[in-house]
């Protein structure tokens, strides 16, 4: 993404909302900057942001008349927030309080920003600033992960000395960052239009009785991540997911499935519309022989558990894959280039990515990764530690260069 930091915003149609909140200082600096992007940006001013910051500075920085208060004027309100609604490629709301995320996020439309926001189509993008007890607060949270399902975007507070004198999370984000996701929202590719990308996520279950399974650590981050980007990106995504606890990202179509047999039917249905598949799923290499349909006594001191091998759903896929591009994951504990070279090759993979339990950064609930992409001819690329979902962005974009 950092391509498109220079990148200007060129006649963008930006309305930001500024709330109540002592952090409104920063959204003048942010209104300054976009501003020199050559973007066109309508402020719209909460009655408790007037409070904070006049009306006259965000007009001076923006050269846009700014509206503070929908009942000002009565005779156009109604007008102007359909306009603003409809004239917006990007509502950005900083710093946004619990009060407006909450109202957002039940419904409530009573004044000129929430009003805009519910009547418009345009990406919305919060930047939340408040008290840390505040913003922990379960509602506030609750609220947040409600908007988020609903496709808005958050940038996350920071932690650090509040207002208040309390320290924790709660600062906003700096307004150089909210320009950034700004221009990361507006401006990024949709380089997979068109695209159907198949992705698996998660861990399987294997059952023993009705009670019992097997599974792995695997908590889907890498591959909900990637299902995120690729939707942002222009895809239409199929995400299957053994049991997990994450939010389906916007937009992602997601098929749940348990054992890695379930998986296997799942993903055979839905590759023959895939342009790409990628396989980040931890997918259990053997489930229970026979599976008790009652829940097991304990008797003896041992107990002998047979397993059997699952299908290898990647190694299928590898054999009826034709043009589609088809990426596998490995985790190893050792011989990582060695091993995943001979995965390649044998599963008929475009590429792998592999990572090593042991690296630090890497590996299951954490949300970041240090892996090596090593293609079919060998190539072995060393990715460093990022976050998942700027590695998914590199995935994608490698996927992309092959299925062109
Ligand atoms: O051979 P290994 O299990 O290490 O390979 C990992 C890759 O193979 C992952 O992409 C995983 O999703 C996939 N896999 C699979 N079916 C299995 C086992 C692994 O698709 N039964």
């Amino acid at each position: 993404m950092n391509k498109l930091v220079k990148a200007m915003l060129h006649n963008k149609n930006i309305v930001l909302g500024v709330c109540g909140g002592i952090a409104a200082y920063k959204a003048c600096e942010l209104t300054s900057r976009l501003k020199k992007q050559d973007a066109n940006i309508d402020v719209i001013m909460t009655k408790s942001a007037a409070e904070f910051v006049t009306q006259l500075t965000f007009q001076s920085l923006s050269l846009n008349q700014v509206i503070t208060d929908m009942f000002d004027k009565p005779k156009h309100w109604e007008i102007e927030h359909i306009s603003l609604a409809k004239k917006a490629d990007i509502i950005v709301i900083a710093p946004a309080t619990a009060n407006v995320i909450g109202k957002l996020a039940n419904g409530i439309a009573d004044d000129m920003l929430t009003t805009t926001v519910m009547a418009s189509k345009a990406i919305k993008l919060i930047a939340p600033a408040m008290n840390t007890n505040m913003y922990e607060n379960v509602v506030v949270q609750r609220n947040i992960e409600t908007l988020k399902q609903l496709g808005y975007y958050f940038i996350e507070p920071s932690e650090g000395r509040l207002a208040c004198g309390d320290i924790g999370k709660g600062k906003m984000a700096e307004p150089e960052l909210i320009e950034t996701k700004i221009k990361e929202l507006l401006l990024k590719p949709q380089d997979l239009e068109g695209k159907t990308v198949l992705v698996t996520a998660g861990p399987t279950i294997e059952a023993l009785d009705p009670v019992r399974f097997i599974t792995n650590h695997s908590t889907g981050k890498m591959g909900f991540a990637i299902a995120e980007k690729a939707v942002s990106r222009g895809a239409k995504v199929h995400l299957v997911s053994g049991p997990s606890n994450l939010p389906t990202p916007y937009g992602v179509e997601r098929h749940d499935v348990e054992s890695a047999l379930d998986m296997y039917d799942a993903v055979m249905k839905l590759m023959e519309k895939a342009d790409i598949i990628i396989k980040s799923a931890a997918v259990a290499d053997y489930r229970i022989a026979e599976v008790s349909s009652e829940k097991i006594k304990k008797s003896e001191e041992e107990f002998v558990i047979k397993l059997k091998k699952n299908p290898d759903i990647l190694q299928e896929l590898g054999k009826i894959k034709g043009s589609k591009v088809l990426i596998g994951f490995a985790m190893e504990t050792q011989n990582l280039i060695e091993n995943a070279k001979t995965k390649v090759a044998k599963k008929n993979l475009d590429f792998i990515v592999a990572n090593n339990l042991k690296t630090e950064g890497a590996g299951f609930a954490a949300d970041t990764n240090v892996v090596k992409i090593i293609d079919k001819s060998g190539n072995v690329e060393d990715i460093p530690l990022m976050k998942k979902s700027d590695l998914a962005d590199i995935i994608l974009d490698k996927a992309i260069s092959i299925n062109k």
